[in-house]
């Protein structure tokens, strides 16, 4: 059997304990079905700039870099509000980002059956959704230069973030976008605001350049962002796969999680490019959601988001097809059994805590073998 090697980030507030339930199922599936992973464990967000001033440690970031794959917690939280902004707990998973050059999110909302009455939307609208948000990583105005405040010196300041796009930069995004849509309903939507911003203007050029070239037999349409969300929550399932820029892929993901019935439901992928010798590629594995301060340390997190997160690492990195399937299936069965944490209660449920949870899907997992 060959090792596994993975990299475990807990990070913050919800992080470690969602990312607890994750190791039960590791140790598991090493125990059970020899599944030969290797972990390590490292700090990033604000429990590293505690430990050592960083957001992450260049150590840290060298076991990353070394891992075959990385499963990420969450970071941040109300307790590093005032540290400085190039150390603050987002920066660390930036740096992974950017340094592991992690272009391609993959954020897929799909609501489970179980939970079509759970979100906020009518069960019509959502009973069935299966979308994927593909959200461009490693530029845009997460990164663009120059990005400070200057002081205007007449007791005005002015803050700058700059959105740049290249065309490798999405002609790459692009090309995943079609990819994988043809794994799926062969549908590709992009959005962009070409109707104020230059980078939109480009954005939709190379994508339909990009289209023509090579993937005409994939469906494209192209849509205004701001519109995009609006028809997100009017009627999602007019979607497959929608590609967008870091910024818009970040709003339009925390959008599309409340189609699932919780942001606790909404697992995400970040892929680096296959490398051309051995075909392996760099990955990081997180759930959409934040460390949810409101609720760390009280047991009754959502666990779900960071265990299917690990079923996409099972799929993507280890090519266990398998293996991820009957996880998400042991996901979708607990629900079935009218297991909730507090984010998806409704009447007739059974509240259970972030260990309950991830037991159940342990269990269930064990019984689909
Ligand atoms: P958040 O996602 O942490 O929380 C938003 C709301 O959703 C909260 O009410 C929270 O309780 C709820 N929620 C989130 N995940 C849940 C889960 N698994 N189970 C149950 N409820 C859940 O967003 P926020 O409050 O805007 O941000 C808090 C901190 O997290 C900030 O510092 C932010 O920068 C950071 N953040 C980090 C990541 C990440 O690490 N990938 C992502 C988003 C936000
Ligand atoms: C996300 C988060 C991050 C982002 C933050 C924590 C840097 O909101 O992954 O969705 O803005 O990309
Ligand atoms: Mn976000």
């Amino acid at each position: 059997m060959a090792t596994r090697k993975l990299l475990l980030l807990p990070g913050d507030g919800i992080g470690p304990e969602a990312m607890a339930e994750v190791k039960k199922l590791i140790d598991m599936m090493n125990a059970d079905f020899n599944a030969g992973f290797e972990t390590e464990e490292g700090l990033v967000g604000g429990c590293a700039y505690d430990a050592h001033g960083q957001s992450i440690s260049d150590a840290d970031m060298d076991k990353a870099m070394a891992a075959d794959a990385v499963l990420f917690g969450a970071v941040g939280g109300p307790k590093w509000d005032g540290v400085p902004y190039e150390v603050r707990p987002e920066a660390g998973l930036l740096r992974l980002r950017k340094e592991m050059e992690l272009f391609a999110n993959l954020r897929p909302a799909i609501c489970y059956p179980a939970l079509a009455a759970t979100s906020s939307l009518k069960p019509e609208v959502v009973e069935g959704l299966d979308i994927l948000i593909l959200r461009e990583l490693t530029g845009g105005v997460y990164f663009g230069e120059p990005k400070e405040i200057i002081d205007l010196g007449n007791g005005q300041k002015r803050g700058i973030d700059t959105q740049v796009y290249d065309t490798y930069e999405i002609e790459r995004i692009a090309g995943v976008a079609f990819e994988l849509a043809r794994t799926r309903s062969n549908k590709v939507c992009s959005m962009e605001k070409h109707n104020v911003m230059k980078s939109g203007v480009l954005w939709k050029e190379v994508v339909a350049n990009t289209h023509k070239a090579k993937y005409s037999d994939v469906e494209l349409t192209h849509m205004l962002a701001d519109a995009g969300g609006m028809q997100l929550v009017r009627w999602p399932k007019q979607f497959d796969v929608i590609v967008t820029d870091n910024l818009f892929g970040d709003m339009l993901s925390d959008v599309a999680a409340m189609l699932t019935g919780s942001l606790g439901m909404l697992p995400s992928a970040s892929l680096g490019a296959p490398d051309e010798k051995t075909g392996s590629r760099k990955a990081l594995y997180e759930p959409v959601h934040g460390s949810a301060p409101d609720i760390a340390g009280q047991g009754i997190a959502n666990p779900i988001a960071m265990i299917a997160s690990f079923a996409m690492c099972l799929r993507y990195s280890f090519n266990m097809v398998e293996e991820a399937d009957r996880l998400e299936k042991a996901i979708a069965s607990v629900l079935e059994d009218g297991l909730r944490t507090r984010d998806l209660m409704s009447e007739g449920m059974t509240e259970v805590g972030t260990t309950a949870m991830g037991d159940a899907i342990v269990a269930k997992y064990k019984a689909l073998a």
